[in-house]
């Protein structure tokens, strides 16, 4: 009898080049010009697509990356500025995207950011409009280009500061540069670009000390601050289930010095339960978020599809599925072709980021490759 491996070598003919992978068979057909929804099993609609520029950064932030950093990746492997546009505006035109997010790694270290953003923003959604684009960064460098940004057309922008104390916020970065992140927010906050938000990781016996002096200076300048759960994702030993400091000890914190009532404003997708403060000193007042992505996961939420720097389709943070966009499109992929191929990815999209099972595993790429 033949086996299968000599089959393989002498009779199977080689794969049509330029052909995107099989969609899964109960996945629903697209419209007559390729279009779809990036639905997935579970009924949920992508809207909001997170793009990462670039796995390289200027922090060194301990819970994301070692001292020396990462590899990175070579230039060759990760997407040109026409392949990023080109899968954006699949994504925007043809896909139901409706807020892109830039990521990183630190995307102010991608020079075409402005270029890049001016294409998206020349996109229509498929209500007509032009979609919102945020981006998510360190601040550092983010003064000098904000007007160029915000020419561009960037909306809104998430600023990560764990602590605002200089020396705690050095040993955590590996950087002395607290006061370029402050002017980041001052400049964000000058430029409009409103609501200002910071994301705050908060980690244990490291800054909790910190959530109320934190949650004081993003009130005082009119910044909205959002505590984040660390997940697991980077280092192996920074994160311990049994250490985590959770959104329920957050809230006890913040108590200490705030009046807390909930929002009102209904949360959708929008992963922050947000509260609206006022100091016990009755000086103070804004809003908080916390995000509780361990203790409360909003995966039956999620609306989120990402594109990581080399250009592949994940379905979530979490999870070892992607699909190489990149590779398809330099073998000549059509759109239809990739369009399908991005949809099959996010199909088959799991219920849930498993982060609280048992036999949880983390992605085995880092938070600056995935994008945040
Ligand atoms: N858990 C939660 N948030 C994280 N970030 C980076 N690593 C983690 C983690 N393990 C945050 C950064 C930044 C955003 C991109 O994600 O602080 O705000
Ligand atoms: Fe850079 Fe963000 Fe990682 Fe810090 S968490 S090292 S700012 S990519």
């Amino acid at each position: 009898m033949t086996s299968p491996s000599q089959l393989t070598r002498v009779a199977l003919p080689l794969p049509r080049i330029g052909g995107a992978p099989t969609p899964p068979a109960d996945m629903p057909a697209a419209h007559a010009d390729g279009s779809r929804a990036l639905i997935d099993r579970y009924g949920r609609v992508a809207r909001d697509l997170r793009v990462s520029l670039t796995d390289r950064c200027n922090l060194r932030c301990t819970y994301c990356m070692p001292a020396e950093g990462l590899d990175w990746m070579p230039t060759e492997h990760t997407l040109s500025d026409e392949e990023t546009i080109r899968l954006i505006r699949l994504g925007v035109e043809r896909l139901g995207i409706r807020q892109v997010r830039f990521t990183g790694g630190e995307p102010l270290l991608r020079k075409s950011l402005e270029k890049i953003i001016a294409a998206t923003k020349q996109l229509r959604t498929d209500e007509g409009v032009a979609p919102t684009i945020a981006l998510t960064t360190n601040g550092l460098g983010l003064p000098r280009r904000i007007e160029a940004l915000k020419e561009a057309g960037l909306d809104r922008v998430n600023i990560s500061l764990d602590t605002i104390d200089r020396e705690l916020y050095a040993q955590l970065t590996r950087r002395d540069r607290i006061k370029d992140v402050f002017k980041a927010i001052a400049a964000a906050s000058e430029a409009g670009l409103h609501p200002v938000k910071v994301n705050a990781v908060v980690m244990p016996g490291v800054n909790e000390d910190g959530i109320v002096p934190l949650a004081r200076f993003c009130l005082e300048h009119g910044a909205q601050l959002r505590f984040i759960e660390q997940m697991p994702l980077g280092p192996r030993e920074k994160w311990r289930r049994d250490q985590l400091v959770t959104a329920d000890q957050i809230l006890d914190y913040l108590r200490e010095d705030l009046e807390l009532t909930p929002a009102r404003e209904p949360r959708g997708s929008a992963p922050a339960e947000l509260w609206e403060v006022t100091s016990h000193d009755g000086t103070l007042h804004g809003t908080i978020g916390i995000i509780a992505s361990v203790t409360h996961p909003f995966c039956g939420d999620c609306d989120r599809t990402r594109l990581t720097t080399d250009g592949a389709v994940r379905n979530c943070l979490f999870g070892n599925s992607e699909t190489s966009l990149r590779d398809l499109m330099r073998a000549g992929a059509t759109d239809e072709e990739l369009m399908t191929a991005w949809a099959g990815e996010m199909w088959a999209k799991l219920p849930g980021h498993g982060v609280n099972d048992e036999g949880f595993l983390q992605p085995d790429r880092p938070m600056s490759a995935i994008g945040g």
